[in-house]
């Protein structure tokens, strides 16, 4: 496993332009095996995660490959349907597969998923939604075995706002029979990207963004041009490291409309968030955090998002104060709390709900990135620190963040890997 090693005590200052979406991209990338065309994407990033797509396509029989900075993806000649074990041990997303390939073959086989380590994440929901259109489904020595003989609309009812689950039953339901309708949907922006690139392959679906969607079944969809949406997660990462250096941040190809429940708590604390225009949002932090106490939950979209959680944590390390996290979407996504206590934070958590007292000085440590967005966070608490941090799983962060060290080092951190 690599590292990050991030000597702390560096105000972040400067622009950065923010990456493609890694949330957006997966589904739209497993959407392109409806496609009865070629699919060109910009705006992808280079990261793990999204290699580990592109082998699931190409296992599958697709072509893909970059021209420069557009992603190519040719799925004229898909003609298997077993997701490779290996490929969705090392990624959750590879279980988006499941819906297009349904839809395109009639079949599907997956195996248990795998990802970040943040809970079970069973995956009922995809399953009971795929069912509901159409397909049998049973498990059989730890593989999914999906089948239909055709797909039909349907209403499905979600118990609970899954991004991917919603994601998956959109892509089966555009080459379904009749009108599918989802009802508590997820309404993530990425959901509204992955409709907005359906679309533009001749799907029709109207709600994207509110939490009933409806989806028209077509015959076949063509090929496209499509440009990914910016990543949220990474642009408030950026905003919160720049925040608890004490810096001064320009960050351009940030959707500012997408960060609802962040900006609102930044400006609470006291940073400056000047929203310059739809995609350019300037972080000011103040010259000292007054003491507060700040209380925050995490929530399916709108609400405050769970993978800016560990980023968020991070941040209030440097606030003065009582502060208290609940995590609200997965039940077990507070390991990082262990973690910053190495570098000397005094937080007492639970699985759900952390309570931080903010405003204590950090120290440099050893300490290990569980998750991406835990790892994350350990690389801005290591901004924030007097001393040397170093963050075992490097390979683990940059599933999700694009050329993490050199960008943070351009605003002026000390950041590099081994
Ligand atoms: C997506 C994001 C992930 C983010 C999460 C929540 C991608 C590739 N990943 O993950 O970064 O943290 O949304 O915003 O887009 N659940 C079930 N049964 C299911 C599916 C989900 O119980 O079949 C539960 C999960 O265990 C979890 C909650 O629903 O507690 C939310 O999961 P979901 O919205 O599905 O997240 P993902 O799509 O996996």
């Amino acid at each position: 496993m690599g590292q990050f090693v991030v000597r702390g005590g560096r105000r972040l200052e400067g622009t950065l332009r923010v990456k493609g979406s890694k949330n957006a991209a997966l589904p739209i990338m497993a959407a392109s095996i409806l496609a009865s065309d070629t699919v060109i994407l910009d705006g992808v990033p280079r990261l793990r995660d999204i290699d580990v797509m592109i082998q699931v396509l190409q296992a599958l029989g697709a072509r893909v490959w970059w021209e420069d900075s557009q992603l190519i993806i040719d799925p004229r000649h898909i003609n298997q349907y077993v997701v490779p074990a290996e490929l969705m041990q090392q990624m959750r997303a590879s279980l988006f597969v499941t819906g297009p390939l349904l839809a395109r073959l009639g079949r599907a086989v997956a195996f248990q998923p795998g990802g970040c380590n943040i809970g079970d994440r069973p995956i009922d929901l995809h399953v009971n939604g795929l069912t509901k259109l159409g397909a049998q489904s049973r498990t059989q020595d730890g593989q999914l075995l999906l089948e239909t003989v055709g797909l039909t609309g349907t209403e499905v009812h979600l118990s609970y706002p899954s991004v991917g689950a919603t994601e998956n039953i959109m892509m089966a339901a555009v080459l379904a029979r009749g009108e599918t309708r989802i009802r508590n949907a997820a309404m993530e922006p990425e959901i509204v990207d992955l409709a907005q690139f359906l679309e533009t392959l001749g799907a029709t679906i109207r709600g994207a963004g509110t939490s009933d969607v409806r989806i028209e079944g077509r015959e076949t969809l063509h090929g496209t041009e499509y440009t990914i949406i910016p990543d949220r997660i990474e642009a408030g990462s950026f905003a919160l490291a720049a925040a608890l250096t004490g810096g001064q941040v320009r960050l351009e190809n940030c959707l500012v409309d997408h960060l609802p429940g962040l900006w609102g708590r930044m400006r609470e604390v006291g940073v400056e968030v000047r929203e310059v225009d739809a995609e350019t949002v300037e972080i000011i932090a103040p010259k000292q955090y007054r003491r507060m106490s700040i209380s925050l939950h995490t929530n399916p979209y709108p609400g405050f998002a769970t993978d800016l959680q560990p980023q968020f944590m991070a941040f209030l390390l440097k606030v003065p104060g009582v502060h208290l996290i609940s995590e609200r979407v997965f039940e077990n996504r507070l390991g990082h709390a262990r973690e910053f206590r190495r570098m000397g934070a005094q937080i007492a958590a639970d699985q759900r709900v952390a309570l931080i007292y903010g405003g204590h000085e950090l120290y440099g440590a050893q300490v290990t990135a569980m998750d991406l967005r835990a790892g994350a966070g350990l690389i801005l608490a290591g901004l924030g620190a007097n001393g040397q941090t170093i963050i075992e799983g490097r390979e683990v962060i940059e599933r999700g963040y694009e050329n993490l060290a050199q960008r943070l080092s351009q605003l002026g951190a000390d950041v590099t890997t081994l």
